[in-house]
Order: structure tokens, then sequence, then C-alpha cells
């Protein structure tokens, strides 16, 4: 039954295709954006330490969870968990999962739009003469404006779509193959250049030099929403793209590949900002708006800064395109397979519902930022709700799905396939799925949301 499934559904192409487009979804924004800006507001090598434990411990395993899931099952998020565990109350784990992707995109193509609108500005040279203040200034204007950001919002999403359209191995395999390596080249350029300005090494020692004395309960739950946010789990998105790979190929290796990948680029990107935070006297903590006020900045200190800063607003915009294609996968893949839609009616769908939210997301920058709850603006409230409480709801029941309904002999079967299964690794791994992943998702969690508190 599986064979016939297949057939009829999409597969990736080749072994590379897979790695690219699931590094395609945990490289974006995250890393580049996110990452830096985050570990500013919870104040640096503390909270970066925290993250690499919550990677290693609870993001590895449940990636390869998900792909399991996904190549197992052949089906988006919910018929995945449907199918695997018939007649069960696991398929809302699949509803949670497309109920993120919708929340997460939303906002998501909002920074993605900023992306744009930074490449045009850096055609058009806006940055070469201005000091820090004004660039912060700049970017204040451009968020909060009403229309623009809107305009450019849209047009990203038509960009997703069109992909999503286009399908997975013509789209976004194509596309993810040879432009994420491009973006590595840049960002490593940019470290260099920004760890030999001047007062770079405070910069350094705020990413690097732990003090744990810092670190809050808040914080902690960022980590850990971080770490779901930046390896894209969670929400089915592994699922989805799980259920794309064929059987010749070792989810195991593709797991620990990526989730590499996705954590040397989040690291490359804070090299890349923070010595130049420091540098040019910018606060550490100033938010969202962080990368694209500091590397503005470092782009003027560099021979050739014109042409590189266009190429890096480019490679974002890209970067964020990767990410963003299968978030919309997720939903679309939800329609087609579970409300019986055509791939283009799906997307089509899909993407004006998320505009829509997405277009709201925008104006609580501006026009409608008295509007909040819990003292967020509705973007940052999507952006918490997802990246805090969903995505590791999502993680903590995948985990327990893998560990305690599926079981070790189940997995065994899955790994095996394109590889031979080392018994004690199964064993580590099963560890992980079955006790610390779900226990430390509970705790920080619990203990985040002021549930319970260790003092
Ligand atoms: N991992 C992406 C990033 O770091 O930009 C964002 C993302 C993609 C989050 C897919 C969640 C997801 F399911």
């Amino acid at each position: 039954m599986n064979k016939n499934k297949l057939s009829a559904r999409d597969v990736f192409s080749s072994k590379f295709g897979v790695i690219a487009a699931a590094a395609g979804s945990a490289v974006g924004l995250g890393n580049i954006w996110k990452f830096p800006y985050i570990t500013g507001v919870y104040g640096g090598a503390a909270f970066l330490f925290v993250y690499l434990g919550f990677i290693a411990l609870i993001g590895l395993p449940v990636m390869l969870s998900e792909l399991s899931i996904g190549r197992k099952s052949r089906s988006n998020v919910f018929g995945a968990f449907k199918n695997l565990a018939p007649g069960s109350p696991w398929k809302f784990v699949g509803m949670l999962g497309v109920a993120a992707a919708v929340m997460i995109l939303a906002f998501y193509g909002v920074v993605a739009g900023w992306s744009i609108d930074y490449v045009v500005k850096a055609v058009t040279d806006n940055f070469a003469t201005r000091s820090p203040n004004e660039m912060e200034a700049m970017f204040v204007n451009f968020i909060e404006s009403p229309v623009s950001p809107v305009l450019y919002q849209l047009l990203f999403m038509l960009m997703t779509m069109a992909i999503v359209i286009i399908g997975v191995k013509d789209g976004i395999e194509k596309y993810a193959k040879f432009l994420m390596p491009l973006l590595v080249v840049i960002i490593i350029v940019l470290c260099l250049r920004s760890v030999t300005l001047d007062g770079a090494s405070e910069g350094l020692k705020f990413l690097f030099n732990p003090d744990f004395s810092k670190l809050t309960a808040d914080g902690i739950l960022s980590a850990l929403g971080h770490a779901f946010f930046s390896l894209s789990l969670g929400m089915g998105t592994l699922v989805t793209y799980g259920s794309y790979i064929d059987e010749k190929n070792n989810i195991s290796v593709t797991a620990l590949q990526v989730t590499i990948a996705d954590t040397v680029i989040a690291l490359l990107a804070g090299i890349a900002i923070f010595p130049a935070v420091f540098a040019f006297g910018i606060e550490p903590s100033s938010g969202p708006g962080l990368v694209f006020i500091t590397l503005p900045n470092v782009f003027q200190q560099m021979p050739g800064g014109f042409f590189f800063s266009i190429l890096f607003f480019l490679l974002l915009t890209v970067a964020a395109l990767t990410s963003s294609i299968s978030i919309l996968e997720v939903v679309v893949a939800y329609f087609r397979e579970e409300l019986n839609l055509k791939r283009n009616f799906s997307t089509i769908l899909a993407t004006v519902m998320i505009s829509i939210i997405g277009i709201f997301c925008s104006l609580s920058m501006g026009v409608l930022k008295e509007y909040t709850l819990f003292g967020l603006n509705f973007f940052d409230l999507l952006d918490w709700i997802s990246a805090n409480i969903l995505l590791p709801l999502g993680g903590l029941f995948i985990s327990l799905f893998v560990g305690w309904f599926l079981g070790r002999k189940k997995m065994e079967e899955e790994l095996a396939k394109g590889a031979s299964v080392v018994s004690w690794l199964l064993s580590v791994f099963i560890f992980l799925v079955k006790f610390i992943a779900p226990g430390a998702i509970a705790i920080v969690f619990l203990h985040g949301l002021g549930v319970f508190n260790f003092g």
C-alpha cells in the first residue's frame, strides 16, 4: 500500500536534494534575524549555551523522529498520525502543527518582506552615508509605515506560493540546491569583516563568555522555543518533507547534517553581528531590528560593501523563501490529502489565508501597535505563542509518540532503511525521546510559563 501511495506522491529526486530542502527549511530568518536578536535580548553567551544544549539533546532526536514519522506514514502531518495510530487522538498533534504553520508564516512573511525592502534600499544606496542612529530611524520608520511593508510581505507570499505550486521536485528542490551554499560564503565574508573591526572583541565575549546568573526562566523557554523554530521542528515540516524521502536515504545522517548546518550558520550569523554591534555602540538587546541596523553599518566599512549588501539581503530573502515554502507545504499537504483539494487550489487558499493574517502582523508594528495582549503586539504574540508554546508542545507529543507509541522495534525498522543501525546509538536515541526530551520540554515549559518555580 505504501508503494502505491508513494508513486502517487512527490518524492525528492536525490540525496543532495533532500538535504538541501531540509537544510533550506531549517536555515532562514530564524538563524540570521531571530537568533542574534533574541541572543541579544536574553543576555548573550549563557542563552547561547542553553540553546546549544537543547539542540543536541532535544532538537536532533525530535528531528529524526519527525523524518521517521513522515517517511513511515507517507502522509501530511495530520494524516501521518492518523495512519500510524488509527482511531486515536494522536491526529490532533497534526492539527496543532497546521495551526502553528499558519501562525508562523503570517509573521515570517512580514520579516521576509523587510528583507526584500532592504535589497531595494541596498541598491538605491541608502546605507552609504548613515550613522547607526540614522540606520535605526530608517528601520523603524519603514516597519511602522502602513503600506510598503505590507506590499513587500504580499510580494514575498506570492513568490512562496509560486514555488509551492510548481511542486516539490521542480520547485522546492531546485531552488534550494544552489542558493544555500552561496549564502554561507557571504556570511563568512561578513564574519571576517566584523571580527576585524575596532572593539570587536567585546562582541565575541558577549557571545561566547557565559554569565549564567543572567539566565531567566523566560530566557530558557525562549532558547527551547528557538531550538524548535530554528530547526523547523514541532509542527510537522519535517514530517511532511520526510514523507517525500525515499527508502534508500539514511535519515539519521540527514538529521545530523541538517542540525549541524543550521547551528553553524546561526553561530556564524552571531559572529557576523555581535562584534559589529559592540564596535558601533549599538544596544545588543535592541530587538527585531538588530540585523537590519547592524549589518548595513558593517557593509559601509568594507570594500565592495555596496555589492555585498545587495547580495546579502537578496540571499537572506532566498533563505527565507526556502523556509517559507516548507511552512506553506505543511498546510498545502494537509489541504490536499485531508480535504481532497487540488495542489493549486490548496496553495492559493492557504496563501490568501496566511497573507491576510500577515497583514495584521505588519500593521501591528505601526498603526495597530496600541492593540496588545500580555504587553505584546499581534506580531510578537504570534511569534511568542507559536515558537514558545505550539512548537515545544508539538515536540513533546512527537517525542512521546516515537518513544512510547511506536517504540524501539518499529523505529529500528524505519531507521534501517538505507542504513545499518548501530545498536547503542539507537538505544541513546530511544532514551532521549522516551525520557529526556519530553521531561526537559515539560519542565522548561511549565517553569517558563510560571506554573512552578525552582527559585
Ligand atoms: N527554521 C526556519 C528558520 O529558522 O528561519 C523557520 C521555520 C521553518 C520554523 C519551518 C518552523 C518551521 F516549521
